[in-house]
């Protein structure tokens, strides 16, 4: 059954410092996912520990709130059947050394923090992250 979703993509600090952002795109859009909007920011640390808030008791929230922070990202609407199921499996596992191959962090991840993208885990979440980027 058809099940038209969307949900929000970004494309992190590392991938885009490697000029991956069209890459990665074109993965989507071959793989059936459309980028409805897109646009390249650079959040405060302030913004990313608001976006990150989920994570607020993890270990790891500092650095990953530093970490998407400190460059450029490419926020994405991407949209298409399952959006939010097919783009958790095109990036593939958090940790790249678990990646699937012909994933997003197999191919580009760097480690687990720096994993190339990020993508919403759940219609709320999707719902939630697409209106933080894209207040309309
Ligand atoms: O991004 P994903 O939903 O796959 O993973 P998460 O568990 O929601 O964690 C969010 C982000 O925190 C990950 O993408 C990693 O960049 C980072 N992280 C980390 O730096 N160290 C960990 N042990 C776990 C996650
Ligand atoms: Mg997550």
């Amino acid at each position: 059954m058809n099940k038209i979703e969307q949900t929000l993509s970004i494309i992190k600090p590392d991938a885009v410092e490697r000029n991956l952002t069209d890459e990665i795109k074109n993965f989507f859009i071959n793989n059936k996912l459309k980028i409805k909007d897109s646009k390249k920011i650079h959040v405060t640390k302030d913004e990313a520990a608001e976006f990150y808030r989920v994570h607020q008791t993890k270990p790891f929230y500092n650095d990953l709130c530093s970490y998407l922070s400190s460059g450029p990202i490419v926020v994405m609407i991407l949209e298409g059947d399952n959006a939010i199921l097919l783009n958790r499996k095109l990036m593939g596992a958090t940790d790249p050394k678990n990646a699937e191959e012909n994933t997003i962090r197999k191919k580009y991840g760097i480690s687990i923090d720096k994993n190339s993208v990020h993508g919403s885990d759940s219609i709320d979440n999707a719902k939630k992250e697409i209106k933080f980027f894209f207040k309309n």
